[in-house]
């Protein structure tokens, strides 16, 4: 069959913060899979992606940060790039929008709009704040969506609806930066004629009646209400708009953006010795180009950008498909890092594989409507799926053999009508995987390749070979040859959605050639006379337990209200003492030795503690916030010469210290230091 052309792109993330599950769940999981899928097909597929740098909101970032643009966008472009490394998401080039190459083609692109007047320019009305003294474009105002009704939409995008709003017709207008209501001045600005292109975008999409409806649902909507809509900013980080009467102007940032898509595959071409290679993606009809996006980005992909490319002089190709993805959020509300909404990544992979999180997010991918990580599916996902079906098998499988079969793949004559059932069954699902992954469907796919593992089991059990192998060892054999040949292929299978396991399968099932190379057309590399030896069986995956579940979901709402804390959440401070009082409290490093709750008190636990020179009874107002068991070994501050008391009847003599804040609390560590060790 003929190699497939085809170039998949990622939205470009801003370089302006962290990613998080939501942005890997709509535009890069997705793809990666997608991506994964056809390498190992063998079609000529290159995965391109970077950070988009220019922007408003990156000025804003940077300005909060106390960072210069640059600097601001350089730490991130790193951070995000590692983000992706954590995911196993694995382009072949990414890029970034601050590159010279990315300048130069994105003023091209401006050139010839303007030259085929696809561009004007007009005077026109713009909030500007009389306290920043500044023209405020996109991100530097804030009101309410003439659209939707949504607060807090920008003066460019809807973050409830997605439109590409006017910003002179967003309600209760507010300067971002000091919350002043900004007056109007008029100001020069370049129009791109969206208007011209109705035409031919709607033809477009009408040619791929196959596309996702949420998708062109939303363009079309918009695509009636398609007006020329201003392309630069008053701002000075950004590409500079080629045109001499457009001095200390910049293009916007959405439009340069998706150039990057292009510039960055000429990079990547020039780096891998072959500059004239992007050609064969952008200016190839053959080629397909494939925007993997989330649904925020659908206005953009499927009109300005399109219209962009068919007002351009030289011929580029448009995408072919355009698989948006809805929103992906966490337990039920979208991620937040300033809200404390998010999960920690780096505690995240301390803790978790790729694989684990690839998984969750893929079998329950938002494709059709919004989803949500959470912690108890992300364990269910885990220990069900993963553990009991995938792990279990493969683990009895390598077990079996090594005790019955001295470790070897056991032979198989071919007339055995049970195997060669089972065989092209397995067969069947393999192809029936492929179309999932062709089109798209991560969810199922999920579900398919983890019953494929289901069917294995089946097998085995139905095989009983713990039985067979009293009565007839050859025989049973054959049956642990087939689960070997199911596993095999299961690799494959999985390989797009969970590559190190299948990778580990692979290896463990005794395979040297890289599952890369094997490919997923490959005929097997498992000898049918008994001569390949298995390598040695190891945990897949181990459970997750409860309690551990448990704590996640403690740790996740614990920041969300501590962030949220009203400023009242401060005691007010106290006066001031002399150090004479100060140095009159004697406060020692104590080590837990036991804790016990104290019954009819949900807030005290009794401790006993070891402060070096001596042992304590103290009791302790921190049942609400630890538990007694994880309490022993922990070290803590304790306040030694506070006269004793009594609390619910038992002796309590000192005091443990303790950080609160807004119904939270923390003891305090001292590290490393020995019980007894004094505080000061
Ligand atoms: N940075 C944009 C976002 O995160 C996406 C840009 S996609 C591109 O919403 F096509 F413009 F590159
Ligand atoms: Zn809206």
């Amino acid at each position: 069959m003929e190699k497939e052309t085809i170039l998949v792109t990622s939205a470009l993330p801003y370089a302006n913060g962290p990613i998080h599950f939501g942005h890997i769940a709509g535009a890069y999981l997705p793809a990666d899979v997608f991506v994964r899928y056809h390498r190992l097909k063998k079609n000529d597929i290159v995965y391109i992606c970077g950070t988009d740098e220019y922007g408003v909101a990156i000025t804003i970032g940077a300005e909060k940060a106390g960072r210069s643009p640059r600097e601001h966008t350089d730490i991130y472009h790193k951070v995000i790039k590692d983000i992706f490394k954590k995911f196993n998401i694995q382009f072949d080039h990414f890029s970034r929008t601050t590159t010279e190459l990315h300048r130069e083609l994105s003023q091209k692109f401006f050139t010839e709009l303007h030259t085929n007047r696809f561009i004007e320019d007009k005077m026109i009305e713009q909030h500007f704040c009389p306290k920043c003294r500044r023209f405020l474009a996109d991100r530097f105002i804030e009101g309410t969506c003439y659209l939707c009704g949504q607060k807090e939409a920008r003066g460019d995008e809807c973050p409830g609806c997605g439109a590409w709003l006017d910003p002179l017709k967003l309600k209760d207008v507010k300067c971002k930066v000091c919350g002043t209501t900004p007056l109007i001045q008029s100001t020069r600005h370049w129009f791109l004629k969206l208007g011209e292109f109705k035409d031919r975008l709607k033809e477009w999409i009408d040619r791929h009646p196959y596309w996702k409806p949420n998708v062109v649902n939303t363009a079309k909507k918009q695509l009636e209400e398609l007006t020329s809509r201003p392309i630069t900013r008053d701002l000075s980080w950004g590409i500079p708009v080629p045109l001499p009467e457009a001095k200390d102007k910049v293009l916007y940032v959405w439009f340069d953006a998706p150039i990057g898509y292009m510039d960055a595959t000429m990079e990547w071409a020039q780096q891998t010795g072959q500059p004239d290679k992007w050609k064969h993606y952008w200016q190839n009809p053959k080629c397909r180009i494939v925007n993997f996006i989330g649904k925020d980005n659908i206005p953009f992909h499927l009109l300005v950008w399109p219209a962009m490319i068919m007002g351009q002089t030289t011929p580029y190709t448009l995408a072919e498909n355009i698989p948006a993805n809805e929103f992906y959020n966490l337990e039920g509300r979208q991620f937040s890092k300033s809200e404390g909404w998010y999960v920690e990544l780096d505690d995240f992979f301390k803790k978790y594989s790729s694989d684990q999180i690839r998984y969750a997010i893929a079998a329950n991918a938002p494709e059709t409507k919004d989803s949500d990580f959470n912690w108890r599916d992300f364990q269910k996902f885990n220990n069900a799926d993963l553990a009991n079906v995938l792990g279990n098998l493969v683990h009895r499988t390598l077990t079996f053999t090594l005790k019955n079969f001295g470790g070897k793949i056991p032979p198989f004559r071919g007339n055995n009508e049970k195997i060669q059932t089972l065989l092209q069954e397995i067969d069947r699902r393999q192809n029936a995987i492929a179309e999932l992954y062709q089109t798209y469907q991560l969810r199922k796919a999920s579900y398919e390749v983890i019953d494929m593992a289901r069917l294995g089991n089946r097998f085995f059990d139905e095989s009983e070979p713990w039985n067979q192998i009293k009565k007839d060892k050859t025989l049973c054999g054959e049956m642990i040859f087939g689960i070997f040949r199911l596993l095999e292929k299961l690799s494959v299978c999985l390989w797009p959605i969970l590559p190190s396991t299948a990778e580990a399968i692979f290896e463990q099932i005794g395979i040297k050639t890289p599952l890369k190379e094997t490919g997923w057309d490959f005929s097997s590399l498992i000898p049918s006379d008994g001569s390949q030896s298995i390598g040695e069986p190891r945990i897949l995956f181990g459970k997750i337990e409860d309690e551990e579940i448990e704590k996640e979901i403690r740790k996740l709402k614990d920041s969300l209200t501590l962030k949220n804390a009203p400023a009242t959440a401060y005691d007010p401070l106290k006066e001031g003492i002399s150090y004479e009082d100060f140095s009159r409290m004697d406060i020692r490093v104590g080590q837990i030795l036991e804790a016990s709750p104290i019954k009819k008190s949900d807030k005290l636990l009794q401790l006993k503690i070891d402060l070096g020179v001596e042992k304590r009874q103290i009791v302790a107002g921190i049942a609400q916030h630890y538990k007694a068991d994880e309490l022993p070994g922990k070290k803590v501050a304790i306040l030694v010469n506070l006269a004793p008391r009594k609390l619910m009847g038992i002796e309590s003599s000192g005091m443990v210290l303790a950080a609160s804040f807004s119904g939270q609390l923390r003891l305090l560590d001292p590290g490393d230091l020995p019980p007894g060790a004094t505080i000061r």
